[in-house]
């Protein structure tokens, strides 16, 4: 078969350190064209990567009627916008997280991929790390089989620290100025709270993804009460997931290494993960079974395939599932439910603060 026809949009530090590198790198993906704004970036990454067009803008690229389907990485609140402009020309979109700043934007995003009759996969690479499948398929196992009882309670603990790694892939920088991002947070927010919000939302937007996927719960989540310091960043979210009880420790460390990870408690066991720091390559989140009882087992099963990274797994979902044409595991339509949290999480952390 025809290798999938790929455009890409914005070629910044996303673009050319993982999705580039992971597209050009996959033997059913043709990259055929760039849009760039800052047409002497454009240049330098075209000649880099040997990519056939360049074009100016997102526009002029979703135009060409040889491009199948559009990658996008930009701004927080731009690159819903140029989503939304792709899906409404026929194009099938991945775009990098966070889809939208607010309920609004995502609705709207939605709405065109519904309208033109095409689809949108949000960058969520870590439902695509190895590990995390294979924690996700321990957990249905253990809620259909009961091995472990009940399940009880989840945790998932995310200070950050280094996520680059000295990944040395090579980069060209602009100093021209990136196009200024449109105002599209939320009406209520008031503009002090606008950064704050964004930075919060921005890293913790894995994190509520992640664990949605793991316990299968949907849009059935809402945020049952809030605890964050002053700087709106760190402290603890306890949520209801379909049903259980989940928190959500965030702060910041310093630390050389990814400081995360995630406890799934049974009433006789657990499953227990830590992420990889993000751009480390070809190293899968790392997986622990405790099992309680007569045995008294702690497991440390190996993710399959060995060796993998969440960000060439999910570029190769994508271009898969172009061509199967079958829903995406993070469509546009799953992630109105972590845009809407995240409006939740701020509007009771404010109003706790005016009492
Ligand atoms: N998944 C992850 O782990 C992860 C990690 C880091 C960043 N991100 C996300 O990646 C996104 C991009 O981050 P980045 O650091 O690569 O951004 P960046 O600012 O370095 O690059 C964006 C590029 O898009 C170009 N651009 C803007 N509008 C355009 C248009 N209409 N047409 C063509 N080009 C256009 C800009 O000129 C710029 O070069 C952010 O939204 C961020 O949330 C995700």
């Amino acid at each position: 078969m025809a290798p999938i026809r790929l455009g890409y949009v914005g070629c910044g530090f996303m673009a050319q350190k993982v999705h580039i590198p992971n597209f050009t790198s996959l033997p059913n993906c043709r990259l055929v064209g760039l849009a760039e704004v800052r047409s002497e970036l454009g240049q330098q990454v075209q000649q880099c990567w040997e990519i056939p067009r360049l074009y100016t803008d997102h526009t002029e690229l979703a135009a060409d009627p040889e491009i199948e389907a559009v990658a996008v990485s930009a701004d927080f609140a731009l690159q819903g916008e140029i989503a939304k402009d792709l899906l409404s020309a026929g194009k099938q979109v991945f775009m990098e997280k966070p889809m939208a700043v607010s309920v609004e934007q995502a609705e709207s995003i939605v709405a065109a991929g519904k309208a033109a009759g095409t689809k949108l996969m949000v960058g969520y690479m870590k439902r695509y790390d190895a590990g995390n499948e294979l924690v996700r398929s321990k957990v249905d196992e253990f809620r259909a089989t009961g091995e472990l009882g009940g399940l009880t309670y989840v945790r998932n603990h995310g200070f950050c620290g280094e996520w680059i790694c000295n990944l040395d892939t090579p980069m060209v920088t602009s100093d021209v100025a990136k196009p200024a991002a449109p105002a599209e947070t939320p009406e209520w927010l008031p503009s002090e709270w606008v950064r704050p919000y964004l930075g919060y939302l921005q890293q913790y937007t894995h994190n509520i993804n992640l664990l949605r996927w793991f316990l299968d719960a949907g849009d059935q989540v809402h945020v049952r009460h809030v605890d964050l310091d002053d700087n709106g960043y760190s402290g603890i979210v306890i949520f209801d997931m379909a049903g259980v009880r989940v928190t959500l420790e965030t702060g910041r460390v310093s630390h050389y290494r990814w400081d995360e990870h995630t406890q799934i408690y049974f009433e006789d066991g657990w499953v227990h993960t830590w992420a990889p720091p993000l751009l480390l390559k070809n190293t899968p989140a790392e997986v622990e079974i405790y099992r309680a009882g007569e045995t008294q087992e702690i497991s440390r099963p190996i993710p399959k395939p060995n060796w993998t990274w969440a960000y060439r797994r999910e570029a190769e979902y994508f271009i898969e599932n172009v061509r199967n044409d079958t829903p995406f595991r993070s469509s546009g339509e799953d992630t109105l439910t972590d845009v809407r949290l995240f409006e939740d999480i701020f509007r009771m952390f404010l109003d706790q603060r005016r009492g």
